[in-house]
C-alpha cells in the first residue's frame, strides 16, 4: 500500500529544512485545520442541524449575515484564541481586530480570515470555503490596527479550504502551492495536488455580468472582446464561468487556468469594489502568484498595496499570467 502524506507530515518536513523554525507555525496550522474540519462537518450537515438561512444581523461590510457566517467565525475564534501562537486576529465578520483573551499567552503571528466565503451560496448547496492569511507580529504585544496593515507581500502563509464535493485545503508558505484532500474516514488532509501550476494562457473568464454597466472602460472593452471572440479582435472564442464563491472560482483557475475579475464599480464611490484586500485578495494573490499566475487591480500588483484599513476593498483581476497581462494592457490604454 502506498504511503500517503498527511498535511502534518508535509508541514513538519517542509519546516524542518528552515533555519529558524520552532514548530510554532506547524502547530498554528494544525489548529486552523481543526477549525476547518469542524466547519466542513457543519456545512455538510446543513439543514439537518438547522444551520442554514440568514441571521438578523449585518456585518461591517453592510452584508446581511448568514447564520453560518456567525457560527464559522466563532469556530475560528474559539479554536485559535487560546493557542498561544497568535498575537491577534481579524475577520471579515468583526468590526475591530479580535483580541487574544488576557488569560492566554500571545504569540508571534497574526491571523486574518474570511470564515465563510461564498456564503450567499450556502442555502443553495453550492461550494463555499474559508480563506486565511498569516502575518508576523512583534512578539508579546497587544497589536493594534496598524500592526495588521501589512502588504500582502509580507504574508508568511495563505490558504483556503474549499467545502465542495471534496473538502480541500490549498496552501502556500511561499514555496509553491500544494493542495490536500480531506479523507473523511481518518479525518486527515492528504497531499493530493503537488506544486500546482496555472496554465499561462486561457480562454475562460469569470465575471458577474450583471454589473457590466458599472465597470470602467478597460474592463468593458476586454469583456466585449472576449464575448465577440474570433468575430472580433480576438484569435479565439471564450467560455464563461461564475460560481460566486471566490474559493471555487480560484480553485478552478488553479486547476485548469482562467481569469477572474471583480473590477472597480463606479456605482457608489464609498464602495468602489467588492472584495476585501486582507481576507480575500491578499491570500488569493499570494496563492495565485505562487502557482505562476498574476493578481492585480488592473493597475498595480495586489500584494504591493499598503492597506489603509483592515476592511479595505480592492478591484481584483487574477489568474493565468498572459491573460492578466493583457487586461493590464487594456488598463494602460485607459
Ligand atoms: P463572502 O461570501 O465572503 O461575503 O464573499 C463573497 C464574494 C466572493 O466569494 C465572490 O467571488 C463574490 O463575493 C460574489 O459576488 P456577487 O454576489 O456580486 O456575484
Ligand atoms: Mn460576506
Ligand atoms: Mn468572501
Ligand atoms: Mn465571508
Amino acid at each position: 500500500m502506498s504511503h500517503k502524506i498527511t498535511l502534518t507530515q508535509f508541514l513538519i518536513e517542509q519546516q524542518r529544512g528552515l533555519p529558524d523554525a520552532s514548530g510554532t507555525f506547524t502547530l498554528l496550522l494544525n489548529n486552523i485545520v481543526t477549525a476547518c474540519k469542524k466547519i466542513s462537518h457543519l456545512v455538510n450537515r446543513g439543514e439537518l442541524i438547522g444551520v442554514l438561512g440568514s441571521a438578523e444581523s449585518e456585518n461591517i461590510q453592510g452584508e446581511i449575515q448568514k447564520k453560518l457566517d456567525i457560527i464559522t467565525n466563532d469556530i475560528m475564534v474559539n479554536e485559535l484564541n487560546w493557542t498561544g501562537h497568535l498575537a491577534g486576529m481579524a475577520s471579515e465578520e468583526i468590526d475591530d481586530p479580535i483580541k487574544i483573551p488576557d488569560q492566554y499567552p500571545k504569540g508571534k503571528y497574526l491571523l486574518l480570515f474570511d470564515p465563510l466565503d461564498g456564503s450567499s451560496n450556502i442555502d443553495v448547496n453550492l461550494a463555499v470555503g474559508t480563506i486565511f492569511s498569516i502575518l508576523r507580529c512583534r512578539e508579546g504585544i497587544h497589536p493594534d490596527v496598524q500592526d495588521f496593515l501589512q502588504k500582502g507581500a509580507e504574508q508568511v502563509c495563505a490558504g483556503f479550504v474549499l467545502y465542495g464535493p471534496s473538502t480541500m485545503m490549498v496552501l502556500t508558505t511561499g514555496h509553491g502551492v500544494n493542495a490536500f484532500t480531506l479523507d473523511q474516514d481518518i479525518g486527515e488532509f492528504i497531499l493530493t495536488h503537488c506544486n500546482m501550476q496555472i496554465p499561462e494562457t486561457t480562454s475562460e473568464f469569470a465575471i458577474n455580468m450583471s454589473n457590466q454597466r458599472f465597470w470602467e472602460a478597460p474592463v468593458q472593452r476586454y469583456i466585449e472582446d472576449c464575448v465577440r471572440g474570433n468575430d472580433g479582435v480576438s484569435d479565439k472564442n471564450y467560455n464563461m464561468r461564475w460560481i460566486a464563491s471566490l474559493v471555487a472560482d480560484v480553485y478552478r483557475i488553479l486547476t485548469r487556468g482562467g481569469v477572474f475579475l471583480y473590477p472597480l464599480d463606479t456605482r457608489n464611490p464609498s464602495k468602489p469594489a467588492k472584495l476585501r484586500l486582507m481576507y480575500e485578495a491578499n491570500p488569493m494573490g499570494f496563492i495565485i502568484e505562487q502557482a505562476g499566475g498574476l493578481c492585480s487591480t488592473g493597475r498595480e500588483r495586489i500584494l504591493n498595496i499598503k492597506p489603509d484599513s483592515i476592511h479595505q476593498r480592492v478591484p481584483v483581476i487574477l489568474g493565468s499570467k498572459q491573460e492578466v497581462e493583457r487586461i493590464m494592457q487594456y488598463h494602460q490604454q485607459g
